[in-house]
């Protein structure tokens, strides 16, 4: 890489080996970087240190193992301060009870590192609009004003991460206009995406808008899949005439059975509670938050129409992660599905191609298959809930033998309906005529 060579990016740390650390870190490592991952997890650094990765990204251990000579992994901060001066904070920002994002880690970090007049925190971890702001009246508290601070945010999607991190749709760099920001930009520059300068409030407000419209996406066409129901439209048929308008976009107007994740209904309701904070009552939020609620739920009245009660009867989830090419169980739609079919006293099976592990430590009361025909097998409805790629493989004549019912619900719109169908077996999806 001659362009490497003569860029010579500089060293970072990146506190915190999440999804957004570690992919931030291989990511960097790429582009030529030294890397110091710091975190506290001592159990969690000892497998990186032996090559291992506690998470299941694709492309993600690859990247790693390619540039297990550039990644260092350490509990002690004072190696990266030692060797970087940019230091890329990604540690959890989870919600707490009252919508609030939970700040204590970003805190914590922030208490840990030393004054210093040659380091910067980036921001990488999503957080509430005006926390640079608090942040740097805390370091000024602590004597620590020349510490510099950078908003970064990061708008990667598990399953995709490593692509996303290389091939951005564009960069946001919210800063004091001072060397930090420079740096910042200079270690995205290979990637030639469009960048945005700013202040480092409008930065962090970027990502939590940003997110907080993609859910008011899906919830919006979730909503139309709900009425096509009642009208006789097709949501898929709809959403293609929708998503040629320009203005309107193709991406993100695929009904289902709500959405879920680490970060859309923490940040929808981050963003809701920051504007509750300020005064302002962000209404439309509110409903984004309700719809995808109810839509999980949506699947339940389904088979209880086709099936009556739900007592003894054999339903099967296929897939189980809140979305397909990853493990994260976190908000997943099965985590409400599974637990509304077992209080109406169903029996469940459920499949997931990898988030078996992640779901036995949140879901009771379910079996786990070794494969989609294994949880099939007797099954009086099957539910599509992860549209993992496999499943679109199965031979439905094959399914149909082995179910006991007829019933197969699509709830995200993926199945091929007239293969389900021609095998006997009765289809429905979510807003599908
Ligand atoms: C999201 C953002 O896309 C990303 O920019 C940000 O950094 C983190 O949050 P992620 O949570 O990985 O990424 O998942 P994403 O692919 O955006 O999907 C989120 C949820 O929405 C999933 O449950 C998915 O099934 C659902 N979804 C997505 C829909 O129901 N319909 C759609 O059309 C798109």
């Amino acid at each position: 890489m001659a362009a490497e060579q003569e860029r010579q990016p500089q060293p970072i740390g990146v506190i915190g080996t999440g999804y957004v650390g570690l992919v931030t870190a291989a990511g960097f490592a790429e582009l030529g970087s030294e890397v110091w991952c710091i975190d506290i997890d001592a159990a969690k650094i000892a497998r990186l240190q032996r090559g291992e990765v506690p998470i299941w990204e694709p492309g993600l251990e690859e990247l790693l193992a390619k540039h297990s000579g550039r990644l260092h992994f350490s509990t002690d901060l004072s190696d990266a301060l030692e060797h970087c001066r940019l230091l890329f904070v990604a540690v959890g920002t989870p919600p707490t009870y009252s919508g609030d994002a939970d700040l204590s880690a970003v805190h914590a970090v922030v208490d840990a590192i030393p004054a210093s007049e040659r380091h910067a925190l980036v921001m990488k971890s999503t957080v509430p609009s005006g926390t640079g702001a608090a942040i740097q009246r805390v370091l000024g508290e602590q004597g620590k004003q020349g510490l510099r601070y950078v908003s970064c945010p990061e708008f990667l999607k598990e399953g995709s991460a490593v692509h996303d991190f290389l091939h951005p749709d564009r960069v946001v760099v919210g800063d004091n206009g001072d060397w930090a920001g420079d740096a910042v930009v200079e270690l995205y520059a290979p990637l030639q995406a469009p960048l945005v300068r700013t202040d480092i409030a409008s930065a962090e407000m970027v990502k939590l808008a940003s997110n907080a419209f993609l859910a008011t996406k899906i919830s919006f066409i979730n909503e139309i899949a709900n009425v096509c129901e009642g009208t006789g439209a097709d949501v898929v048929e709809v959403a293609r005439g929708m998503g040629l308008d320009e203005r309107i976009g193709s991406k993100f107007l695929q009904a289902g059975i709500g959405f879920g994740g680490s970060c859309f209904p923490k940040d929808v309701d981050a963003l809701k509670q920051l504007a509750g904070n300020s005064g302002y009552h962000f209404q439309l939020l509110t409903a984004v938050i309700e719809v995808n609620e109810l839509q999980k739920r949506r699947v339940i009245s389904k088979l209880h129409k086709h099936l009556g009660g739900l007592v003894g009867k054999r339903i099967t989830l296929l897939g189980l992660a809140f979305k397909p090419n990853t493990d994260d169980m976190r908000e997943a739609s099965s985590l409400v599905l599974s637990a509304r079919l077992n209080a109406d006293g169903a029996i469940v099976s459920a499949y997931d191609p990898v988030a078996e592990a992640q779901a036995r430590q949140l879901v009771s009361g379910l079996r786990f298959a070794d494969s989609a025909m294994d949880a099939i097998g007797e099954a009086d409805a099957v539910v599509l809930v992860t549209e993992w790629p496999e499943f679109m493989e199965l031979n439905w004549d094959k399914v149909a033998q082995a179910m006991s019912g007829k019933l197969v619900i699509d709830g995200r719109n993926a199945l091929d309906s007239g293969a389900v169908r021609a095998a006997g077996l009765v289809y429905e999806g979510v807003g599908r005529s």
